[in-house]
């Protein structure tokens, strides 16, 4: 069986090295993390391998798992080259959603293959993730013999795997950001205009959840054009320019908010009477 050393055991590198040891995928070797603490409660939860926190610890390994956060995936593995820690041709890979396995080129140049396998899904803690990790969509890139160790692996641990192009990693990573993050923060927005008219936070929230409850699920079940109503769509630029005007008395911030959205909605108008 093929060894494992984790790198950053927070809550990705837990969960995965949990499920590879469940699945009987990899054998857990080394599991690395600058606290000692951090580290050992890590290989509790794993079941298996030595926490360590010196790198010159780290036992040998066939592959290596940086699941530190994403600003230290090169220091870390600068350090496994500067070190002379990777025996000839290991397969490294990182979970970033937004780098690519470029930033691992070094370790590349030096011989060895490198990927990335972002799983699109959030790691709340990682016990939670690790039951219900199955159907997992997994984005990866990288060498093609990292790849033939790594997409068996994650898909004997229930993921579901999909190739992306290395070179648009970052804009696939901010397709998630507006899937997800953005939503939340125009979901702020409006609970506050919504206080801000004078009903309660209970009232606001009453009001907005079956709206982009019922919203989102028009988006899914027919299309953008489909699911947008409203009066933009209607043609009421009166109404739209009121508003606008209004809501830069009450908070330019949310005001510049709505006016950036007015041209992309206007667009979806018009796709929607084109078809
Ligand atoms: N969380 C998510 O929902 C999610 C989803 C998809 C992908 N990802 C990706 O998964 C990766 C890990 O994210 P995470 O959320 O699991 O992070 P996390 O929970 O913050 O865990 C980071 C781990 O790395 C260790 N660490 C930090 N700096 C280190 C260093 N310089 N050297 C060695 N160990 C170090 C930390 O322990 P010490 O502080 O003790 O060193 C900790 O064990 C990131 O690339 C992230 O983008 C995350």
């Amino acid at each position: 069986m093929l060894t494992l050393n984790i790198l950053g055991a927070g809550r990705v590198g837990q969960t995965l090295a949990r499920l590879f040891r469940d699945f009987d995928q990899f054998k857990i070797a080394s599991v690395y993390t600058r606290s000692a603490k951090t580290g050992q409660k890590a290989v509790d939860f794993i079941g298996a391998g030595q926490a360590i926190s010196n790198l010159r610890e780290l036992a040998d390994a066939d592959i290596w798992m940086l699941t530190v956060p994403d600003d230290e995936i090169q220091e870390v593995s600068k350090l496994l080259l500067d070190n002379r820690l990777l025996k000839p041709q290991s397969t490294v890979f990182h979970c970033s959603g937004a780098k690519s396995s470029e930033i691992l080129q070094p370790l590349r140049d030096a011989g060895h293959f490198v990927a990335s396998i972002h799983p699109v899904r959030s790691f709340a803690s990682p016990q939670l993730a690790a039951s219900d990790f199955a159907g997992t969509f997994c984005g990866v890139e990288g060498d093609t013999e990292a790849l033939e160790i790594l997409i068996p692996a994650f898909k004997a641990i229930g993921a579901h795997t999909f190739l992306l192009d290395t070179g648009h990693k970052l804009r696939y990573h901010a397709a998630s950001v507006f899937a997800s993050n953005y939503l939340v923060a125009l979901m702020d927005v409006a609970l506050k205009t919504y206080q801000a008219a004078g009903l309660s936070p209970e009232m606001a929230a009453t009001l907005a959840q079956p709206l982009a409850k019922k919203t989102l699920e028009n988006v899914f079940n027919s299309s953008t054009e489909a699911a947008l109503t409203g009066p933009i769509k209607r043609g009421d630029f009166q109404t739209v320019e009121k508003q606008l005007a209004d809501l830069s008395e009450w908070d330019q911030g949310s005001a510049n908010l709505y006016q950036a959205f007015i041209e992309p909605t206007k667009e979806i108008a018009n796709r929607g009477k084109s078809k």
